[in-house]
């Protein structure tokens, strides 16, 4: 049985199916057998991060509806045959999909896989209550500012409530340079005052959306910093003391902060 990583949010909009689709790429990348499962019923995006949008036959919602066998769902990337995505049913709603036929096929697709990335839903409603239950790590990922951190909060007092495993954070979107000066609080502050151990900060990027309207995946956006901090999650989630990026203000900025005095 491989792990299970399960990326969720407060609030929509957030990074989750982008972080998602790098994640999964990534370990692939490192030669891991990975399945990217896109958890949001009705929302279907995981194929377009992958750019496997034309070759989608089966989802989640045919396996769970018998409709096709597990392995007929599944979707080889042609580039990267380690790395598989199970689509979600882009017609169905949540309800049609039973928790008890999740739990079967979360528990099938991590029992082939070294590691399944499930892409929730944001928010948590039923969507995302599905998905729990499992041995699935949550990782919440939340932008710097206080709706999403607010959200993030209600994220983990609900599993905490359910009594799931313990979850990290996943910073993203952050701009270095707001950080520096002092815009925005540091990624640790916004971890401690969650109450989360920092898994990744992951910056802002206009290559990563770009890269999304190009149909190229986020690993693939051609930014360094980006690729960098997908490195240094995808490591520290196995584990690993990979250390975060500093973003302490610089010397030269404390200086001029200072009114230049020396
Ligand atoms: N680090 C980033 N820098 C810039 N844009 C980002 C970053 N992460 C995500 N985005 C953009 O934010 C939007 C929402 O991302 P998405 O992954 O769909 O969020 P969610 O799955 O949480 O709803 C997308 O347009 C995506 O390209
Ligand atoms: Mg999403």
């Amino acid at each position: 049985m491989g792990r299970i990583f399960s990326v969720m949010s407060g609030k929509g909009g957030v990074g989750k199916s982008t972080l998602s689709a790098a994640l999964a790429e990534y370990y692939a990348r490192m030669g891991k057998r990975v399945v990217l499962m896109d958890g949001d019923i009705g929302q279907r995006c995981a194929d377009l991060m992958l750019n496997l949008q034309d070759r989608v036959v089966y989802d989640l919602g045919d396996v769970a509806e018998n409709n096709c066998e597990l392995d007929q769902a599944l979707l080889a990337h042609p580039r990267l045959p380690a790395l598989s995505l199970l689509a979600a049913p882009q017609l169905l709603t949540v309800s049609d999909v039973k928790r008890k036929e999740m739990d079967k096929i979360i528990t099938a697709l991590s029992e082939n896989s070294d590691i399944l990335v499930l892409d929730a839903p944001a928010g948590i409603g039923k969507g995302l209550k599905n998905l729990l239950g499992s041995t699935a790590e949550p990782v919440i990922v939340a932008t710097p500012d206080d709706v999403s951190i607010r959200d993030a909060e209600r994220v983990n007092a609900m599993l905490r409530n359910l009594e799931e495993p313990s979850a990290s954070l996943v910073l993203n979107r952050v701009h270095p340079l707001w950080v520096r000066k002092g815009l925005i609080p540091t990624p640790e502050q916004i971890a401690l005052a969650l109450d989360l151990p920092l898994a990744g900060v992951i910056p802002e990027s206009p290559k990563v959306y770009k890269a999304l309207l190009r149909h190229e995946t986020p690993l693939g956006c051609g930014d360094r910093n980006m690729v960098k901090a997908i490195e240094v999650l995808a490591a520290r989630l196995l584990g690993a003391d990979a250390p975060l990026p500093e973003y302490a203000p610089s010397a030269m900025l404390r200086f001029f902060q200072r009114g230049g005095e020396a």
